[in-house]
């Protein structure tokens, strides 16, 4: 049901008139069927920015700090004749950075590569790719891949996913950095690449508007997000806005007693002259909270007693004063609370600092606070995975007794983090149906629904049946929403489009594409599905580019490692690698096989086996084990991880998975590469 709570959507509801609860206006969704946009232009990654020190210079790097050294060398290369050296490291942060403040726009999603290596007899040990921001001074350290082995006998590509977000940014750098070693290393060939978004197609009926009489539909963004084609797209859409990252505590709050809004409120500012409203996420969570708040005047960690409950209590309701005071009449409603039930524990309460220190203070002291700030914003629970069994429960235990002991909470939140095969609907319904008889109302606060449903696997181009998939489930659960309109005040996104979504860093660094707007902000079949499920009138949308614009051209293999060996016998070739495919056992539609690589006369620290399979062939499941998959239509790729991809002279290594077969299984030729 959509609530209204401020002057500026009452005066959105009086311009559409009495709109009913199930009707639409046909004037909000123009003619129907909706006229098709224009075919949308096909245009590939374009590279903004690249690194191979082949002239001689280190092309613009330099460290982190004044101790370490870079310099371009012929010692090592992974291409050409050379790549940047570092040495002189004293601690694991030290190391190469890269000024990119006025290369990077504030807004656009990059893809980011960069190769390293160990030096000789450095052995295997992890690094990283990040980026340092800083704004009004205050740093942010934002990890772009993960920790990820690297050897001293091999390149080891870093690939991961970027966006600058912040256009009041001073500062902007990439750099590498190692988990532990300060050993020297190497790097070499960065290349950083987008895909060029496309203006907005105005045409399309506008969500706001079709699920005006049900509930507000919300986007979290960034400060960069509000600006250019982004800006105008979060506008036509969207009539409730969420910051993504700047109403938490890290950054309302870095230090003790200093408060910064200025990210927050530009959004805030943007949403005001765009008839937008602004959902504040959130004042208490076990992530994003500084180290401070858990910490005595020595930076010594609290321990549970009396004193230090009442320290973190007295903090957390300045907090929440500071923060709820600041937006009073301008945020419609609070996560108030974020993360806080464990279905694990016989309680149902997550085991969090705030936990271990305040048992179930922290909640009454957030909420009761909040309250009194401000008396005219709902106040929320919010919690993921709410449509399983278990955590539904306790997440419905809790909201009982906090209810019944007079704590103020008026709504429950759902963050609705899905993907292509979950949750499933009856789920969501049995959820969203047991909450009713609390007398709370109900809010999808960050729904976006993946490609993958596990880690194993990522895909180049993304099938066209994957993306039919993942408009099947938005529009079985957006069935089941409007099935429960009457309580649910607000569905937002966790994003607003498939170029900066947060899950190109989470779990993993790899493509997703989880919601209504892709890469070049252009409608998804998700949003046709949505939008007819609601008007009965399904949007005609362009058909999707011949070519996959986002899909990352993958690297050539650095030269003269790469060797080919047909599968069922395994060939010692000169090469620094073969491979030998072998399907293990069959059945009637499936099978399973394995690749086992073997290195060549050298060591080599990372691998690669590809193949094509023939139609009707293909991975059942995500199930694999041994490497990462990597889909790109019929061509078939595994990579090794970590460890199992350092080997030394003539070892081997093996990958097994499970595929699903028309008839008898191939044994396609395997191509193996050494990194
Ligand atoms: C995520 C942000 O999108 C990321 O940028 C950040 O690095 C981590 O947090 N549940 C939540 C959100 O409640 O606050 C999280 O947002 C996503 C999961």
């Amino acid at each position: 049901m959509r609530v209204p709570v401020g002057p500026l959507l009452r005066r959105g509801l009086a311009a559409l008139g009495a709109a009913g609860l199930v009707a639409v206006p046909s004037a909000v969704l123009g003619a129907s069927p909706a006229p098709a946009a224009p075919p949308a232009a096909t245009t590939g990654p374009v590279t903004v920015l690249t690194s191979d020190f082949e002239d001689g210079t280190v092309q613009g790097w330099g460290t982190r700090s004044e101790v370490e050294a870079v310099a371009a060398s012929t010692t090592l290369a992974r291409s050409g004749s050379h790549s940047l050296a570092v040495s002189g490291r004293t601690t694991a942060w030290r190391g190469p950075s890269l000024d990119v403040l006025d290369t990077l726009e504030p807004g656009t999603g990059y893809l980011v590569e960069v190769w390293a290596r160990w030096a000789p007899g450095a052995g295997t040990a992890q690094m990283r790719l990040s980026s340092e921001r800083r704004v009004n001074g205050t740093p942010s350290y934002l990890n772009i891949v993960g920790d990820t082995d690297v050897t001293d006998a091999g390149w080891t590509r870093l690939r991961g996913y970027f966006t600058p977000e912040y256009p009041d940014a001073e500062f902007l750098s990439l750099y590498v950095e190692s988990a532990g070693s300060v050993a020297d290393f190497y790097v070499d060939d960065l290349t950083v690449s987008h895909v060029p978004t496309l203006p907005v197609q105005e045409d399309l009926p506008a969500l706001r508007d079709v699920f005006a009489a049900d509930w507000l539909t919300g986007a979290a963004v960034a400060p960069a997000e509000t600006e250019g084609d982004h800006g105008e797209l979060l506008a036509k859409h969207f009539n409730s806005v969420t910051t993504g990252n700047d109403m938490k505590w890290d950054a309302t709050e870095p230090t003790e007693g200093t408060f910064d809004f200025s990210q927050a409120d530009r959004t805030v500012a943007w949403a005001q002259e765009h008839d937008v409203e602004v959902y504040g996420h959130t004042l208490v969570w076990h992530q994003q909270v500084p180290a401070w708040v858990f910490q005595d005047a020595d930076g010594n960690e609290l321990t549970a007693t009396p004193a230090s409950k009442t320290l973190v209590l007295e903090r957390l309701e300045k907090h929440v004063r500071e923060v709820v005071g600041h937006y009073k009449g301008q945020v419609y409603a609070w996560d108030v609370a974020n993360e806080v039930v464990d279905p694990a524990q016989s309680d149902g309460m997550r085991r969090s600092r705030w936990y271990e220190l305040t048992g179930l203070d922290y909640l009454r002291t957030a909420f009761e606070v909040a309250h009194e700030v401000d008396p005219a914003a709902q106040l929320c629970i919010n919690d993921y995975s709410t449509t399983d069994a278990a955590k539904r429960q306790k997440y419905f235990d809790l909201v009982k007794r906090l209810k019944s002991d007079g704590v103020p909470v008026d709504c429950v939140g759902h963050q609705m983090h899905g993907n292509v095969d979950w949750p499933p609907a009856t789920d969501t319904d049995t959820t969203l149906t047991l909450f009713e008889g609390l007398g709370v109302t109900q809010r999808v606060t960050e729904m976006d629904v993946s490609i993958y449903t596990g880690t194993a696997v990522t895909y180049a181009s993304v099938p066209v049946e994957v993306m039919t998939r993942q408009a099947d489930r938005y529009k079985a659960l957006f069935q089941v929403f409007l099935k429960h309109a009457a309580s649910i005040d607000s569905v937002t996104f966790w994003g607003l489009a498939d170029d900066t979504t947060w899950l190109k860093s989470f779990p993993t660094a790899r493509r997703d594409l989880p919601l209504l707007f892709d890469e070049q902000l252009q409608a998804k079949p998700a949003y046709a599905a949505i939008v007819g499920l609601r008007t009965g009138v399904t949007p005609v949308l362009p058909a999707p580019p011949a070519t996959d614009p986002g899909a990352p051209v993958s690297s050539t293999p650095a030269s003269g490692t790469s060797a080919t060996a047909t599968s069922a016998t395994a060939t010692s070739a000169a090469g620094a690698c073969t491979a030998r495919y072998t399907v293990t056992s069959s059945w009637q539609g499936g099978f399973q096989a394995e690749v086992t690589v073997t290195a060549g006369s050298r060591p080599i620290g990372g691998w690669s086996v590809s193949w094509t399979w023939p139609a009707g062939e293909s991975l059942a499941n995500s199930s694999i084990w041994g490497g990462a998959a990597i889909i790109d239509g019929t061509r078939f790729t595994v990579e090794s991880q970590g460890q199992t991809g350092v080997l030394a002279a003539g070892g081997t290594a093996s990958i097994g998975f499970v595929g699903s077969s028309k008839g008898t299984p191939s044994v396609p030729t395997v191509t193996c590469t050494a990194g």
